[in-house]
This record gives structure tokens, sequence and C-alpha cells, in this order.
């Protein structure tokens, strides 16, 4: 330190020798900081761990989750929005999934709500519950290749799962966490009201095509199907993630992509 006298030349460069000499290679300020007069850093990860560790333990919630809602409550809740955003924020204060209570946030749709294609996956993961969006993961990145080989994107088609929150550990959600959330599923539909669905993986098409059937069987069929009081012709398909760990099944995906697209040529949808 200077202790009040102007440092020369030399002395300046030998300064600046010793801060390379020690790594230094960026100046944060023009000021000198004094970090013990500052308030306590928020703590690191690690930290936060260690600290969380010392802590009476609470007992976690359950992995497989306790139903608590009604079916018929979630069906009058759901009827009861006129627009998504309404159905949105009944979904964000609706306590009767326990889903949620694992998940970060509610991932409530992605695309256009004015899309005339509508696609429907299984439920959230990781990246899903981090960012609030469906599909924004690695397989989300596949379903925008495969959607990009037919000329489509989130600008073209409306994005929902079977349920909005994360399960947990990504484990497939449970008959009944699907059926409690399908009344909002089914209003989702209602609402956007497209002219073609995609159904995307097994959970899905059992859920909209309510049949126990396995996908390798019904995929690349289309079916004249209601979703909740919406009418539509549906097709499902192989998910993204199913399709990474299997990637000679990509053919197969294929074949139904060009199926959805020769159907939307034919209803003047491209
Ligand atoms: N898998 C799904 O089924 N949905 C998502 O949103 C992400 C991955």
């Amino acid at each position: 330190m200077s202790q009040g006298r102007e440092l020369n030349k030399a002395e300046l460069l030998a300064v600046l020798d010793w801060y390379r000499a020690a790594g230094v290679d960026l100046a944060v300020g023009e000021d000198p900081v004094d970090r013990f007069a500052q308030p306590a850093p928020t703590p690191s990860p690690a930290q936060a761990l260690r600290q969380a560790a010392a802590a009476p333990a609470q007992p976690p919630p359950p992995a497989t989750a306790a139903i608590t809602g009604d079916p018929s409550e979630a069906r009058k809740l759901a009827a009861s929005a006129g627009t998504l955003d309404e159905l949105q924020k009944i979904l964000e204060v609706y306590d009767g999934c326990s889903l949620k209570f694992r998940a970060t946030q509610l991932v409530f749709a992605d695309g256009n709500p004015e899309a005339k294609i509508m696609l429907i996956g299984e439920a959230p993961g990781a990246e899903e519950d981090r960012q609030g969006k469906p599909f924004v993961g690695r397989s989300g990145q596949l379903l925008d290749r495969m959607l990009g080989a037919i000329g489509l994107d989130r600008t073209k088609v409306f994005i929902v799962n079977t349920v909005p929150w994360r399960p947990p550990g990504n484990r497939t959600p449970t008959p009944e966490e699907m059926e409690l959330c399908l009344p909002f599923l089914n209003r989702q539909v209602e609402l956007v009201a497209p002219k073609l669905v995609l159904t995307l993986g097994g959970p899905a098409m059992q859920t909209v095509f309510k049949t126990s059937a396995g996908i390798i069987k019904m995929r690349g069929r289309w079916q004249d199907v209601a979703i909740g009081n919406h009418q539509v012709d549906a097709l499902p398909t192989l998910h993204p993630a199913y399709l990474l760990r299997n990637p000679a099944a990509k053919q197969q995906a294929w074949a139904d992509l060009l199926s959805l697209k020769m159907k939307m040529d034919s209803l003047g949808l491209s």
C-alpha cells in the first residue's frame, strides 16, 4: 500500500509485475472494497446443502403422490375456465394433485394457442420443470427437429402434457394422477379446438384414446376421438425420449410425421 504517497513509475511497474505473477488479469473497479463491511454473501449450493444437513430433518413428501384431489372437483374447476389464461390461473392455485408439491412450477403449455395442430406429451422433465415450458430439454430439441422436418415449429403448434407438473425423478405419472389432471387437459383441448392432435408416447396415447393397448401397436393409426367435448382426428406416435434411446425407431416416427404432413396438406393446414 502507498500509505498516502503517490507511487512512482518504477513502483507502479513493480506492482503490475507482482499482480501478473499472482495471476491477476482483470481490473474489477477503481476503488478498493472492504468485503468485511459487506452483508454476508448468499451461501453457495454446497454451503446450503451443509446448512440443510445440519438443520433438523423434515420428512420428504412421498415420491408416489398421495392423491388428495377429487376428480369431480377438477372437472368443475376446469369447466369454469372460459380461456386458456383462466385455466392456467386455476391450475396455478389448484392444490388437488400432490405432484405439484414436489415440482418447481406449473408447466402449462407452449406454442400458439390458435394453432390447428396440438401435441400432447406425457409429463414435464427436469428442464421443463426449471423453465416452466413443455419439451425444452433433450427430447424437446429432438421434437423441434422432427417438427422442422415437416415445416412446423412452435408458432404453428400448441404443446401440452397429460400432467402439468413434473413427477419426482421423472417417473411415469400414475393412472390416478393422469385421471385427476385429465379434466384440465380436456379443457386445454376444448379451448384450443385443434383440427389435428399428435400424441407422443404410450401414456399420452393411452390417456387420449382411453386404451390400455401398447404404443408400438397403436402408433401411426389415425383415429377420430373425443377429447373432452372436442371431436378430433388424432395420431399416436413414439415419444422423442424413446427415439433418443432407440435411434432405429426414428424410421417409424418419420413415417408418422409424413402421415401428419399428408393430413395437413389434405386439410389445407400446411
Ligand atoms: N417429455 C414429455 O412428455 N413432456 C415434456 O414436456 C418433456 C419431456
